[in-house]
This record gives C-alpha cells, sequence and structure tokens, in this order.
C-alpha cells in the first residue's frame, strides 16, 4: 500500500512527504518533482506556456504510475483530486491524507504570488479563498483530515504515521 498526500498548495505535503517516507523507510514521489523533471521545466512554466489542460494530462499520467507502486509516500500536486479519476486510482491502493491549511497560512507560505501560475498577484488571498472553496469538497473525501497551521512537519509525518500503523494492526 502506499499513503497519498493532498491538500492546496503551502499545506507542506512535500516536506511531510519526505520525513514520513524516511520514518517509513519507504520511497517518497511527488507528482509535480516527476513531471518538471520529465518535461526539463518547472510546472509553473509548463502550466504558463502549455496551459493548465496539457499540466493535468501530464498529472493523469504521472498520478496513473505512482498508484501502482508499493510502500511509496506519494506527495500530490494541489489539484490532483480535480479530477475523481485521480483519486479513484490513488485510493485503491492508498491511504489518502489531506493537509488542511487555512487561507492564511497559505498566502504567508507561498511567499511570491507571482511565480504561482494559479493565483492572481493583484489579488492573492481572494484568490487563495475562492480556490479553497472549491476545492475543499474535493479534499475532504480523504480517509484522515490534518490540520496543519500550526504544527511542524515532523509532527505532522509522525501523526500520519501513528494513523496508518493503527489502520494495519
Ligand atoms: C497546483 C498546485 C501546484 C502545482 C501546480 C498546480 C494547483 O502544486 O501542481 O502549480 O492546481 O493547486 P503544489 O500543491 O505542490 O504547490
Amino acid at each position: 500500500m502506499n499513503i497519498v498526500l493532498i491538500g492546496f498548495m503551502g499545506s507542506g505535503k512535500s516536506t511531510v512527504g519526505r520525513l514520513l517516507a524516511e520514518r517509513r523507510s519507504w520511497v517518497h514521489r511527488d507528482t509535480d518533482e516527476i513531471i518538471a523533471a520529465q518535461e526539463k521545466m518547472p510546472v509553473g512554466k509548463i502550466i504558463r506556456e502549455k496551459g493548465e489542460s496539457e499540466f493535468r494530462r501530464l498529472e493523469r499520467q504521472t498520478v496513473a504510475l505512482l498508484a501502482g507502486q508499493d510502500k511509496t509516500v506519494i506527495s500530490t500536486g494541489g489539484g490532483v483530486p480535480l479530477d475523481p479519476e485521480n483519486m479513484r486510482v490513488l485510493g485503491r491502493n492508498g491511504a489518502v491524507v489531506w493537509l488542511r491549511v487555512s487561507s492564511h497560512r497559505v498566502l504567508h507560505r507561498i511567499g511570491d504570488a507571482r511565480s504561482r501560475p494559479l493565483i492572481d498577484p493583484s489579488d492573492p488571498l481572494g484568490s487563495i479563498e475562492q480556490r479553497l472553496r472549491e476545492r475543499e469538497p474535493l479534499y475532504a473525501k480523504a480517509r484522515y483530515t490534518i490540520d496543519v497551521d500550526d504544527r511542524t512537519p515532523e509532527q505532522i509525518a509522525a501523526e500520519i504515521d501513528l494513523l496508518v500503523s493503527k489502520e494495519n494492526s
């Protein structure tokens, strides 16, 4: 089985995923990193230059590939749950965990909104809040929800480790 981390940008999926994989001696994979390496450009540039629908197509391919792995912590891009098929394949063999973050924390964490193609730099907080509202019902389909605002990545990784270990004992 796998552990799949979903949630909005800035929720810490990549950092927590790396720590969690280390704790369990599992492999860590990150959908954005795989796509960027394959296309030889950062994902923000792919979205700007090739369009969001092409990026989503690459993301679906990557998700399908990773879902077939085992003992892998999969950190997903924030938009992965937009496609129900992505969630279906990831959930077949994975415990899906939502890292729930507040809009203010996202704003604080993403730093320069201009480098994020899906955030409007003239109204970063407003655009984060709008996208969060659209996506929260999709993220909420996860098996587990962890509030990340006031916790360290180490604490979050330890909590997920415990939840998943309990489930399998
Ligand atoms: C996206 C989130 C990004 C990246 C892309 C699209 C989104 O990933 O996949 O810019 O639609 O929310 P992170 O959540 O890792 O920042």
